[in-house]
């Protein structure tokens, strides 16, 4: 059992500074002997860069680093594909850009065992924009779009083999939808859930559907937490708060939901903000949670299976 932190100190993607510095703060926060504890053998790689960024313009006006985003992208791609090959990666954001490259780069993974690929998504934001429909310019909001392939990225971002398909992607927590991502989701094809389903429903049959049906494909599931997913009340340390969001309570049990599955091959801890944060807590909260998926539990119990 061996998992492999990789720190990806990304904050282009965002509209304010900090992110920069959510590496930092998952290691003083004690990511490392938080897992070392549940017998993992943790190896962390340090933060990784990107190589040079080239300038590359774009006729919707707004984009921010583009250039910068699109080498992160394709750095994070061969990362991930390598290091899911040695171990459980685990990325330590920055921001939410990051997971176009980690999607894809797992996405390769999978291709080349034969399987599929499956993504949860746990964040208040579809992060489904295209570059040429984000109006805010920050890339942050499009990497749901980029990995599964939606048009408009192409001499842009790196060409994309192995694009994941909406059908196997579950975003739970929704609350903030731009015009241009609820057409898109309207489209159909990915799972999704918004607030009201968590009440309504209870986020065990939710994860529960979810964790069923990567069963059935013999998926390979990746996780993407972005912090926003929690309430802002327990979560602070992010840049874009959402009110309404996931509880203590809802996110723990996700996680270990998540570790009773088996299922989980990588992880990004993403949009912590640790310029926002009050004494390091949503990080130490986002490292708890991190533990949870690893297998931290209260009592010994039999695991559930889906
Ligand atoms: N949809 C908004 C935008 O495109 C917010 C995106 C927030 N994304 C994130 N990863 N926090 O600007
Ligand atoms: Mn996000
Ligand atoms: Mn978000
Ligand atoms: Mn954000």
């Amino acid at each position: 059992k061996r998992c492999i932190l990789i720190g990806v100190p990304v904050q282009e993607g965002t509209g304010r500074l900090g992110c920069d510095m959510g590496p930092s703060a998952f290691r003083a926060a004690g990511i490392v002997p938080a897992l070392a504890d549940l017998g993992f053998e943790v190896v962390d790689r340090g933060n990784v860069l990107p190589g040079a960024s080239s300038v590359i313009t774009h006729p919707n006006p707004v984009l921010k680093h583009l250039g910068a985003v699109a080498a992160w992208t394709e750095m994070l791609a061969d990362t991930a594909y390598q290091v899911s090959g040695e171990g459980l990666p685990i990325f330590l954001g920055g921001d939410h850009s990051l997971s176009a490259g980690t999607m894809t780069g797992m996405s390769r993974r999978a291709s080349r065992e034969g399987r599929d690929l499956f993504v949860l998504w746990l964040d208040s934001h579809p992060d489904l924009h295209t570059l040429d429909s984000t109006t805010s310019g920050n890339l942050h909001g499009v990497p749901m779009a980029y990995a599964t392939g939606q048009p408009g990225f192409a001499g842009f971002f790196p060409p994309l083999p192995h694009p994941v398909r909406p059908e196997n992607v579950c975003m739970i927590g929704l609350r903030s939808v731009d015009p241009a991502e609820g057409m898109r989701l309207r489209e159909g094809g990915f799972e999704v859930h918004d607030m009201r389903a968590i009440d309504e429903n209870g986020i065990v049959s939710l994860i529960a559907g979810f964790l069923r049906r990567v069963t059935a494909a013999n998926g390979m599931l990746h996780v993407s937490l972005d912090v926003d997913f929690l309430d802002p009340g327990i979560a602070p340390g992010v840049g874009t708060t959402v009110p309404g969001g996931a509880t203590f309570r809802e996110a723990h049990l996700a996680m270990e939901m998540l570790h009773d599955s088996g299922l989980v091959r990588s992880l990004d801890l993403v949009e912590l903000n640790p310029f926002l944060d009050e004494r390091g807590r949503t990080a130490i909260l986002m490292v708890d949670l991190a533990a949870s998926l690893m297998g931290r539990r209260v009592l010994d119990r039999p695991t559930r299976s889906f």
